[in-house]
């Protein structure tokens, strides 16, 4: 038996268009101030056990800025009973109150499910002015930026000579978007076989959610616990700044903490010292909460070439993504966008829907994008998407578990080395230069295949091993 549920919208949705993709305030300051008027919705059960939401959400107050969002149809097979009207789920929506933690982290504690974990750092010896400023690039000049640019340096892996690109996307760096060389993923989807851009397996769900903490990230934590769910959390440094309680509460429940960086801008468009302060600052916060630090990355908005993955494999982060299945389409619900009023919650779904379809097709498993930041992202997760994925019979993990891995594998200082070599130590055998028209050329030592064979059985090495056996047609290009 199927529940099914359909939302229909009779009236066109008329949200006020926010004017940018505001990405780096906290939510707060990015909440508009609730203008909307929300029809009451319905939810009926019926006998057969179809649930049918019907819905309309009523024009804002109109501006000229003002835009129609159009509105899908979806079905979904199961959603949570107590789940906020989806009427509700709209750009400035009122701020629902935010849960505490179930429990607050007490210093010292140890994550018993991570052998080998120091006992977490008490949270209130952070000091905010130890920090770069919060969601700016932070400078170069530090001690410590300067001591991480050197060992990026030293790391043997050479980061390739192109210029940033400039603000502006794939129109304003045409050059740049069309060089294969470059692999610029944001532009065309280019990847490396370093990348991880899914699970290996067919159903399983690599579940991820970017750029918190944040004010609704406990209520996404609670949903989570209930349904015995562990998920990785993308993290901006800045974030963790300002809820450093919350990100030990992440880690302390069993899911996998990782770099999102320091300001969330676009990595491509900075110099590479700046990447490095980006990566460093990151990797330092997490570690002065947590005790450990990542080894993974995302790149913000997707936004990475062949000279962010270099400096990355170089600082011990191995680049994530998100599933890409053809040039249109990748597997983002699109979720962060309600909050600006630059789609509907209905578009949201629609897209969900086409991503599970997709999903189940596909031989692989996937990882969709997602976030903890808004109020709207974690309603509509907890509310529709969690619930009908587990109607769905995904198998739902962090990351490192759908890699085949173990969580100690998820940081770097309890990494197995031995069995899930970072590719800082495989890369550091392949020496990569600049060519003048930036290019790369590859070098390749001998050590790097021996030690990806070694454990080839495992996610990370395997992507390595397999980097080792695909050069990419005519650019000699190893990742
Ligand atoms: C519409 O948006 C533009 C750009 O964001 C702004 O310059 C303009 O003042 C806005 N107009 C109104 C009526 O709000
Ligand atoms: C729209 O909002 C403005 C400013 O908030 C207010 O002055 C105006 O009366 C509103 N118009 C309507 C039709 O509600
Ligand atoms: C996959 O998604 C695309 C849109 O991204 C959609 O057009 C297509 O129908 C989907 N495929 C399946 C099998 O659902
Ligand atoms: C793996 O190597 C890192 C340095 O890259 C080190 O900090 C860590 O302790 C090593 N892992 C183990 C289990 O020894
Ligand atoms: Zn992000």
């Amino acid at each position: 038996m199927r529940s099914l549920l359909s939302f229909l919208v009779p009236l066109l949705t008329l949200v006020s268009l926010s004017s940018a993709r505001v990405h780096r305030a906290p939510a707060h300051h990015v909440r508009q101030l609730a203008t909307t008027a929300s029809a009451p919705s319905s939810v009926a059960a019926t006998a057969s056990t179809t649930v049918t939401v019907s819905g309309s959400v009523l024009p804002t107050n109109a501006t000229s800025n003002s835009t129609i969002l159009p509105t899908f149809a979806f079905t979904l097979q199961s959603t949570n009973p107590t789940a906020v009207p989806l009427s509700s789920i709209v750009a400035g929506a009122t701020s629902a109150p935010t849960s505490p933690l179930s429990a607050i982290p007490a210093p010292g504690s140890v994550p018993t499910y991570l052998p080998g974990a120091p006992p977490l750092p008490d949270p209130n010896t952070l000091r905010p002015a130890d920090y770069p400023p919060l969601d700016k690039v932070p400078p170069i000049d530090s001690p410590q930026v300067q001591q991480w640019i050197a060992d990026v340096k030293n790391s043997g892996v050479a980061i390739p000579g192109f210029s940033p690109n400039v603000l502006g996307g794939c129109s304003a760096n045409p050059q740049a978007a069309s060089d294969p060389n470059r692999c610029w993923w944001y532009c065309g989807g280019c990847t490396r076989k370093t990348d991880i851009t899914d699970c290996p397996t067919h159903m399983e769900w690599g579940l991820t959610y970017d750029d918190g903490p944040a004010y609704h990230t406990t209520q996404l934590l609670s949903y989570l616990d209930q349904v015995q769910l562990k998920s990785t959390f993308f993290v901006v440094g800045s974030r963790v700044i300002s809820f450093p309680s919350i990100l030990q509460a992440e880690y302390l429940d069993q899911h996998q903490i990782a770099v999102h960086t320091w300001s969330h801008s676009y990595l491509t468009t900075l110099t590479n010292e700046q990447i490095i302060a980006e990566l460093g600052w990151s990797k330092k916060v997490i570690k002065d909460v947590l005790g450990v630090t990542p080894n993974i990355m995302r790149p913000p908005y997707g936004d990475i070439d062949d000279r962010v993955r270099a400096i990355s494999i170089a600082m011990g982060l191995t680049p994530v993504i998100w599933t890409r299945i053809s040039p249109t389409a990748t597997f983002d619900t699109g979720d962060f966008n309600i909050n600006g009023g630059l789609v509907s919650v209905s578009g949201v779904l629609y897209n969900w829907e086409n991503i599970i379809s997709n999903a189940t097709a596909r031989d692989r498993g996937f990882i969709v994008l997602e976030h903890d930041l808004f109020q709207q992202t974690v309603e509509i997760a907890t509310g529709y998407i969690l619930p009908d994925a587990i109607a769905h019979n995904f198998v739902i993990k962090p990351v490192v578990s759908c890699l085949g891995l173990t969580y100690q594998d998820a940081y770097i200082e309890l990494n197995d080395n031995k069995t899930n070599p970072p590719l800082i130590e495989v890369s550091g055998a392949v020496s990569l230069t600049a060519t003048p028209s930036g290019g790369l050329i590859q070098s390749t030592g001998t050590s790097g295949n021996s030690a990806s064979k070694k454990s080839a059985s495992n996610g990370l090495a395997l992507a390595v091993a397999t980097a080792f056996g695909g050069l990419v047609a005519g650019s000699m290009i190893i990742f």
